[in-house]
């Protein structure tokens, strides 16, 4: 998982906001600056949730997951606090143990301390308060593609979020961090990305399949290289303690991707954890690493934007079993 792909958001969609000012003939009645800027941060609030929980799904990266539920949902109370393990026993390609951190606003140990650009920084560029490069399992090199107002909005979610003061081992690599950053070149600035608008689905499709990091999971890695001609083709063998699943093909290959499925299968597979009697189960040796029960908030739009998406990309022929024996 040492190099990702970068994917590019083309379009343009800004978004304006606005205030009001009502009028009636007696009484001038202003919403203050107050109230606008109040309002207009709880809109920021609310789509950073969306995509913090439900696209990018940062949370359950940065949270302690349970897998004796289907899906590993993330453990209560645990939001944001970091401490979750990469390592080479899940994934042969990770050349350590590299821990999510803590994203927190506790002041000690997550990122109360640290400004929005220097969130900003370590989420699009890969570099943190302290000036070290991150490990790229921390997908910033798609988050580099991100519109500045949609990561703007997720670190103004971050900034609600509980304090959990939880001290984070440091990370051990056996190679130099140089040898794994990610083989694009990173933008500097985020601030030309744009939105693309959501009625050309492909495009905006696009967007949310880099944001949501599904071409890290699902393109086979190979001597410890993603197989970019074989982008989305599957394969890579997840050892997760109680459990082995290999990465499905979700190119539209019709015999071993996702070629015969309807869009109506597509949203299945992520809307049946919209409730949580259907993850809240152990489900043994069938489980999956695949964070369902985050992506299930995804709205069914966007769903079907990944889904149109995917469909337009070119058939990869691979056979994968899902549970290797
Ligand atoms: C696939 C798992 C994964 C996802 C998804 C993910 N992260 Fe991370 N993140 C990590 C790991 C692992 C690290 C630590 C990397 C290292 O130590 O080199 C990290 C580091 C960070 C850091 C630096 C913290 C520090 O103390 O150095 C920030 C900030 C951060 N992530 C925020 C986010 C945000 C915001 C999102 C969603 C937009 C996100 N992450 C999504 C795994 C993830
Ligand atoms: C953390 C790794 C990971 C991420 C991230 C991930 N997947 Fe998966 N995905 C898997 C694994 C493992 C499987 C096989 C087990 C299963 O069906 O859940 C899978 C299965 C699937 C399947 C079922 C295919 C089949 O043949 O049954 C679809 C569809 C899918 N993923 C789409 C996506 C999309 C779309 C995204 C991004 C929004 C995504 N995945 C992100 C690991 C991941």
């Amino acid at each position: 998982m040492k190099k990702l792909i970068a994917f590019a958001a083309l379009c343009s969609c800004i978004a304006v906001a606005a205030w009001f000012t009502s009028c009636n003939n007696n009484s001038t009645e202003k919403t203050s600056p107050e109230t606008a800027k109040a309002d207009s941060l709880a809109k920021a609030v609310e789509r950073g949730d969306y995509l913090a929980n439900h696209v990018a799904a940062c949370i359950h990266c940065h949270s302690m997951r349970d897998f004796s539920k289907f899906s590993g949902p993330v453990v209560p109370g645990t939001e944001g606090g970091g401490g979750g393990v990469f390592d080479h026993n899940i994934l042969d390609a990770i050349p350590g143990t590299i821990f999510s951190r803590n994203i927190t606003p506790d002041r000690e140990t997550g990122i109360g301390a640290w400004t929005d650009e220097e969130v900003l920084r370590a989420i699009t560029q890969g570099i943190n308060k302290k000036g070290d490069t991150l490990f790229p399992i921390m997908p910033y090199a798609q988050y580099n593609r991100m519109a500045k107002e949609d990561l703007l909005n997720i670190i103004a979610y971050l900034r609600t979020l509980k304090p959990i003061n939880n001290k984070v081992p440091p990370r051990q690599l056996m190679i130099p961090i140089s040898m794994a950053y990610p083989a694009q070149a990173l933008q500097p600035s985020v601030d030309s990305n744009v939105r693309p608008p959501e009625s050309d689905p492909v495009k905006y499709g696009e967007y949310l399949t880099g944001m949501a990091d599904c071409v890290n999971c699902h393109t086979p890695i190979v001597k410890g290289q993603p197989d970019f001609p074989r982008m989305f083709a599957g394969g890579n063998t997840f050892n997760v303690p109680n459990f082995k699943v290999n990465s499905a093909n979700i190119t539209p290959d019709s015999a071993t991707g996702l070629g015969t499925w309807t869009e109506e299968r597509f949203l299945n597979k992520f809307t049946l954890y919209r409730e949580e009697k259907n993850y809240a189960i152990n489900p043994g040796k069938k489980n999956t690493i695949m964070p369902l029960s985050d992506y299930a908030g995804m709205e069914d739009k966007d769903l079907k934007a990944i889904y149109a998406y995917l469909k337009s990309l070119k058939p990869v022929s691979n056979k994968v079993e899902k549970y290797p024996r």
